[in-house]
């Protein structure tokens, strides 16, 4: 066989396992370990650990290749999945992503300037709205890879804004195209505040 159809078959087949379908009920055994801080659905109670319930399929298979290769870094999360393989990460984000997410409530005194910020985004900052890729309920887009934020733990999605607005040692795995780090590096302490206590009511 020549040296270019064996490299073509190798592509396929090392796509083919990469795009692997998971297996929920496969998923909830191998993610035992995971519920003593996401829970054992993966509605976590601490606001520091995120919810994984209801989470997507592509977003939860692409945050786990991420933080296995130390790409996004959780010092919580140091050695739990280095022998976990594609597989196994695969089936445990089929069996998160068919778990059904809690909601939380939202701050009353700052939620207005928090779905204002969410809706419409802030045209004199050139900062668009959350809506456009997160939907407007917050449940993102499972297919596009973009997460489910409804209902998620403010404290939370307040660590990730700001670790995305950070230039140096934040979070840098949004791609060449850097969406999340441009759109945090905008936002003020208060903006961060408001639109993360909305996130948590939302649904
Ligand atoms: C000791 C606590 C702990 C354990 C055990 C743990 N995690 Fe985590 N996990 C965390 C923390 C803390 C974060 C968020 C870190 C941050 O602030 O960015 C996280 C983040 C994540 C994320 C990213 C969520 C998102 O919305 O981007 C995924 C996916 C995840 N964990 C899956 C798992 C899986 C699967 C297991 C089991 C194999 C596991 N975790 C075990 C603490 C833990
Ligand atoms: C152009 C599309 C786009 C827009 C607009 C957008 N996001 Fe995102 N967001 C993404 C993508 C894609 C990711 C996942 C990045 C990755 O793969 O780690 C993400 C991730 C996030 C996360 C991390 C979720 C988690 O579970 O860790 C938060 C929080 C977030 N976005 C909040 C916002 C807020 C708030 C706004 C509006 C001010 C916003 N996003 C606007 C595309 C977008």
């Amino acid at each position: 066989m020549n040296k270019l159809i064996v490299s073509l078959l190798l592509t396929v087949g090392i796509s083919g396992v990469a795009h692997a379908a998971g297996d929920a009920a496969a998923g909830q055994a191998k993610a035992a370990v995971c519920g003593a801080c996401h829970g054992p659905d993966g509605n976590s109670m601490a606001p520091n650990f995120p919810k994984l319930a209801g989470q997507g399929e592509r977003y939860l298979d692409k945050q786990l290749h991420d933080i296995k290769s130390g790409k996004r870094v959780v010092l919580e999360m140091t050695g739990l999945l280095t022998n976990l393989n594609d597989q196994d990460l695969a089936d445990i984000a089929a069996y998160f992503a068919s778990q059904k997410g809690s909601v939380g409530a939202a701050d009353p005194k700052i939620v207005a300037r928090g779905e204002a910020l969410f809706r419409g985004g802030n045209l004199e900052k050139g900062l668009p709205a959350c809506t456009g890729c997160h939907s407007p309920n917050g449940s993102g887009n499972a297919a596009a890879g973009f997460p489910h934020l409804g209902g998620q733990h403010a404290q939370y999605i307040a660590k990730q804004l700001t670790d995305f607005r950070k230039e140096d040692g934040g979070r840098a795995n949004d791609g060449d195209a850097m969406t999340m780090r441009t759109i945090a590096r905008k936002l003020s302490d208060e903006d961060i505040a408001a639109v993360s206590s909305y996130i948590q009511g939302l649904h």
